[in-house]
């Protein structure tokens, strides 16, 4: 590649942002050139970065700030909820973007107000949008200009249900279970992730309303017009920074066998680099730090389980973001992004 693509960043001073800049420093077709962020603008990177000392000495400027948009090439948008539709309504129509939050994942306006809470800014360009989940939507993604990019829970439960609504062998109601890492609430402290309650702390929240329902439902009925919808997702905070676990629990039309649904994910996922299948359970341990999300199941007549291990800054966010970022380009997917994980 001659000459590298120009690449923004708003919201680099969050974790979302910081993973962008730590993964993006690895990428051979690029170079970070412009980062934004909010309270902390005006700071370099690597002070608010330490670990990103030497390989970056940009300064966020406030994301308000108005770059030439055509120096850059991509935008991904690592802002909190609410803030990505002000800055996409600045935005010209020929700049690729990436966004990481939730604003532009669902095509109901209704179902956007029920689980976010307030008015978009801008929904009339939510249509733009491809939802970039990279394994179940590859085509849509490398024919897309811009990419909504799925939630963490989202990611590591669509990756375990998408082949099963696919081929159409569940029935019932699906209960996934799924736990969290600290991380997953971003940068700034708040009661819920302040370490002396959060340590060694275990508990549900958000029972029936958490913002990741309606964009899961979305992409299996996607996947399946004909599927019965049935779905509950209880999400746990987890003592641990990094890392989504999801468990599934399936019902299934007719007994299957182990290497029956092995193939079924073969098929799914042979070609696909980032979705290894482990014999029974995976560990968060074994993907954190990198874009892998590793999935296991155990079957017995009609009852599937179903286990999907992610981290959640990485294929749960940035590294995702960045395999769409990829395919936006006509990249191989996993350029940039083959880095196994910081286990232990
Ligand atoms: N954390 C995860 O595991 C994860 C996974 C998937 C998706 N996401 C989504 O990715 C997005 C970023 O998450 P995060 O965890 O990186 O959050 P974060 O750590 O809280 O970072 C938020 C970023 O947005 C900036 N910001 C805050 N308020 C702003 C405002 N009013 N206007 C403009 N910029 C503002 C912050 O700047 P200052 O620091 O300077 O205030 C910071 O750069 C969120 O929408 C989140 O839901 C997060």
């Amino acid at each position: 590649m001659s000459e590298k693509r120009k690449i923004g960043i708003a919201g680099a001073s969050g974790y979302g942002g910081g993973e962008l800049l730590r993964l993006l420093y690895g990428h051979p077709f690029v170079e970070v050139v412009w980062v934004t962020a909010h309270q902390q603008a005006g700071q370099r990177v690597d002070a608010i970065h330490p670990h990103l000392r030497g390989f970056c000495d940009l300064v966020c400027v406030d994301t308000s700030a108005n770059p030439a948009w055509d120096s850059l090439d991509l935008l991904f948008m690592a802002l909190p909820h609410g803030e990505s539709p002000r800055l996409v309504s600045k935005l010209p129509a020929s700049l690729r973007v990436v966004d990481l939050a939730g604003d532009f994942r669902l095509r109901d306006a209704a179902l956007y107000r029920k689980f976010y809470g307030g008015e978009h800014a801008c929904f009339a360009s939510q249509k733009d949008f491809v939802y970039g989940l990279t394994e179940l939507q590859r085509e849509a993604v490398q024919k897309a200009h811009r990419i909504a990019n799925p939630g963490c829970f989202a990611t590591a439960i669509l990756l375990g249900l998408g082949p099963l609504i696919a081929e159409d062998i569940t029935t019932g109601t699906i209960i996934v279970d799924a736990k969290t890492g600290s991380s997953g609430s971003g940068a700034q402290a708040k009661a819920g992730t302040h370490h002396p309650t959060r340590d060694a702390s275990f508990h549900a929240y958000k029972s029936f309303e958490h913002q990741h329902v309606p964009e899961i439902k979305q992409l299996l009925y996607d996947l399946n017009p004909r599927w019965d919808g049935g779905f509950v997702f209880q999400p746990h905070s987890a003592p641990m920074v990094r890392g989504i676990f999801a468990s599934c629990y399936v019902t299934l039309r007719e007994a299957w066998s182990s290497s029956a649904i092995q193939n079924l994910y073969n098929k799914a996922y042979g070609t696909s680099p980032f979705v290894r299948l482990v014999q029974g359970s995976p560990n968060v341990l074994w993907v954190r730090g990198s874009n892998f999300a590793d999935l296991g199941f155990v079957v017995e007549d009609r009852q599937l389980i179903v286990f999907v291990a992610i981290d959640n800054l990485v294929k749960g966010a940035s590294g995702q973001a960045i395999q769409n970022m990829n395919l936006l380009f006509g990249w191989p997917e996993q350029t940039g992004l083959l880095i196994p994980g910081a286990c232990p």
